[in-house]
């Protein structure tokens, strides 16, 4: 198993891994133009030239990232992959300078681990305008906000 930023030739296995997640909500939508605009955002993990896992880098302003689209496939969770993807994003915006790296999520236990603490929405309103705004779930969300503090 290989970690490695994404090709163009992976998009179409992003595109399916990320699809599988969006049908039972753990994961937002992706269209397959959106990943090739944020490509260069994308880690994937690959074996046998299939992608196992993915996740990316969004940066809202220079205290604030997220890591978004994380997803292993089925067969080849508790593996470790997750966290070895989700450490590249957390290597890359350290590397930034960016202060701060936030996941909303059900898998508290999962972000826990990799050093995420659960905070309140109400301290990311850049999140809040960007995607839960237009969320059918607003009222209702049932996502934890977890954030790492960075350097
Ligand atoms: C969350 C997800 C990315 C984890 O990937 P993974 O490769 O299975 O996780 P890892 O094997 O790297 O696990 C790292 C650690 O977290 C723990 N962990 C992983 N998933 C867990 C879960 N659902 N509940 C409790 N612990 C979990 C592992 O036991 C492991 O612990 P250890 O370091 O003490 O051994 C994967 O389950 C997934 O794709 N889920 C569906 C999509 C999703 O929810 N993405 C997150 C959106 S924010």
């Amino acid at each position: 198993m290989l970690i490695r930023k994404a090709k163009v030739a992976d998009v179409p296995g992003i595109c399916k891994l990320i699809e599988k997640y969006a049908k039972t909500g753990e994961l937002l939508i992706r269209t397959h133009a959106s990943i090739c605009e944020d490509l260069l955002s994308f880690y994937v993990a690959v074996e046998d030239d299939e992608v196992i896992g993915v996740g990316s880098l969004y940066i809202y302003d220079e205290s604030l990232s997220e890591i978004r689209s994380l997803a292993v496939s089925e067969g080849h969770m508790g593996k470790g992959v997750g966290k070895k993807i989700s450490q590249k994003i957390v290597e890359d915006a350290e590397q930034l300078g960016i202060g701060r790296m936030i996941s909303l999520t059900y898998q508290i236990e999962f972000f826990s681990k990799l050093g995420f603490q659960v905070i309140e929405k109400e301290t990311i309103p850049q999140k809040v305008r960007k995607d839960c705004l237009g969320c059918p779930k607003f009222f209702a969300c049932d996502e934890t906000a977890m954030v790492i503090n960075l350097n």
